[in-house]
């Protein structure tokens, strides 16, 4: 079968083959998105296969999925900005419009030479989000390229880093916490300069003098799960339909015991009142 557009749709229907059929077409990633800011400084190399953005003095510069989805998985291969990178921020996720909008963000913070970045999370829902949390890359996301995936999912949202689950942000409307299943989102993903807040909270800016920074993208793909959100999809790796097997939920552990350095869900002075309600069965 041809590797076209309607891929996407025609594979919604016939829900399992579908995960085969995204996967074959995923060299033709940049086909399904495309460059929305920044002019020049987003490039597009390989026969559509690597992707880059950058950034100057003038601009960042960014690109999104021309199609919108109402659950799915989203992975994308990302080489970071290399060097003195402190100011700048690389993002990765996804968002709905609009005033109450759903968002379930990846957001990477650079940082100078030798020291890490901080890989940073957030789920949006309705408009809110306040819901963080922060991590060290155990690797050095500037030396080759890592996978990022979010797994949207009605049950749950999972963050994942080269197949390692690293958070899980439960749906607990039960509980009251509006969670992020009504609105379809796209994929953004872009490189901007953020050094009023990214770098040890602003105290490092962007060194101009390196300018352009520049990102790299590949394998980017998105996986439709409206239909097929009760199948168990072959892709997803140590996650089942309710959430994470055991040994997902072991490296789910791992990730936060060693790599985390905040988690809103523990940071009681910045919600005097009492932590939000999803944080207080779930350690993750
Ligand atoms: C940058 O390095 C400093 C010093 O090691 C560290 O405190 C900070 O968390 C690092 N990351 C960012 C994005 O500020």
């Amino acid at each position: 079968m041809a590797c076209t557009d309607k891929g996407f749709y025609v594979g919604m229907v016939l829900g399992i083959v579908m995960s085969s059929m995204v996967a074959s077409c995923s060299a033709y990633f940049f086909k399904d998105t495309e460059l929305t800011w920044g002019g020049e400084r987003g490039k597009i190399f390989n026969g559509g296969q690597l992707l880059s953005l950058s950034l100057d003095k003038f601009s960042g510069s960014g690109f999104q999925s021309k199609k919108e989805f109402l659950f799915g998985r989203i992975d994308m291969d990302i080489k970071l900005v290399s060097g003195n990178s402190a100011g700048t921020v690389t993002t990765f996720y996804l968002s709905s419009q609009g005033p109450n909008h759903d968002e379930i963000d990846f957001e990477f913070l650079g940082n100078v030479s030798g020291d890490p970045y901080i890989l940073h999370t957030n789920v949006f829902s309705q408009g809110k989000g306040n819901r963080e949390q922060q991590f060290y890359p155990w690797f050095d996301p500037t030396v080759n390229f890592h996978r990022y995936s979010i797994v949207w999912k009605p049950q749950h949202i999972i963050f994942m880093v080269d197949d390692i689950p690293i958070r899980v942000f439960t749906n607990e409307e039960a509980k009251g916490v509006p969670f992020p299943n009504k609105q379809a989102m796209r994929m953004y993903s872009s490189l901007w300069n953020a050094d009023d807040w990214a770098t040890r909270g602003g105290l490092v800016k962007t060194d101009w003098s390196k300018a352009p920074f520049t990102a790299y993208f590949r394998n980017f793909k998105a996986t439709d799960l409206s239909l097929s959100s009760s199948s168990k999809s072959l892709s997803d790796s140590h996650v089942e339909s309710n959430g994470l097997d055991a040994n997902g939920r072991r490296r789910v552990r791992w990730a936060q015991k060693h790599f985390m350095i905040y988690n809103y869900c523990t940071d009681l002075k910045r919600f005097p009142q009492g932590l939000p309600p999803e944080c207080k069965r779930s350690r993750f």
